[in-house]
């Protein structure tokens, strides 16, 4: 992998959106006082420096079944093959753990959302390239996590695998189960999805085969010049 890296990121809070905006969010999310951001002297550009390509978070958004987990970890392996450093956070896997006291009401899809967003951040700022699979339903809680990155950081990756496509897959039995009322507020059937309305890549994860939508995520990628073509590593 080419070592030719020239992003300049500033990791503290501040850095990604106005600090104005980011003074308002404080204000009404941080509830300790006397807490003070400590700049790290291994920065972000030293590890990219290091790992030979730039760090981003790749945000895979879809209904449950429309493979974005399937199409994230395909991806990762691809990436992996290249000698970039990643990682997946995935919804089901990080329900267990991280966001287990969380359900799937609005307000706790808003929190599961947050804390994946910073959880993401901080493999950035560790310079990996971090890939969320989460239906993360909601415009705003998408646009909230966005927010949180610099410019260019957050690319939204829309897997638009139909409603009728999820369900006749029903991987895991729980569309049935909604449908019966047995599974309540699920996405799709009776909780909303919010398609995204200007998504960095739309992947058609419902008619494609894998391994033309792992390739055309890599092709963004390479465009955005986040990772070398194939004519630059070695
Ligand atoms: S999100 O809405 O908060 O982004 P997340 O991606 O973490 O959801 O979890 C979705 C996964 O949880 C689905 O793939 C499915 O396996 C499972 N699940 C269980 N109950 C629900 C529900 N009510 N709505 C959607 N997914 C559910």
């Amino acid at each position: 992998m080419k070592k030719n890296i020239t992003s300049t990121h500033d990791t503290s809070p501040q850095s990604s959106v106005s600090s104005s905006k980011r003074n308002e969010m404080q204000k009404n999310e941080i509830k300790s006082s006397n807490i003070k951001w400590h700049s790290a002297s291994i920065t972000r550009e030293k590890r990219e420096e290091q790992n030979g390509h730039r760090a981003c978070v790749l945000w895979f958004t879809g209904l449950s079944g429309s493979g974005k987990s399937t199409l994230a970890h395909a991806v990762e392996e691809k990436l992996h093959q290249h000698g970039c450093h990643t990682y997946v956070l995935d919804g089901d896997n990080v329900r267990h753990g991280l966001c287990s006291d969380l359900g799937f009401s609005i307000n706790d899809r808003r929190e599961n959302i947050r804390r994946i967003a910073e959880a993401a951040k901080l493999l950035t700022d560790a310079g990996i390239i971090a890939m969320t699979a989460f239906i993360s339903p909601f415009r705003d809680d998408r646009e909230r996590a966005r927010n949180i990155f610099p410019p260019g950081d957050f690319i939204e990756i829309h897997c638009t695998a139909p409603l009728e496509v999820c369900e006749s897959r029903d991987v895991k039995g729980l569309y049935q189960r909604a449908r019966a009322g047995q599974v309540k507020e699920f996405t799709g059937i009776s909780s909303p999805y919010e398609a995204p309305l200007n998504p960095e890549l739309t992947v058609n994860t419902g008619n494609l085969p894998l391994e033309t939508c792992v390739d055309q995520v890599l092709m963004m990628l390479r465009e955005r010049k986040l990772i070398a073509c194939e004519s630059e590593r070695k």
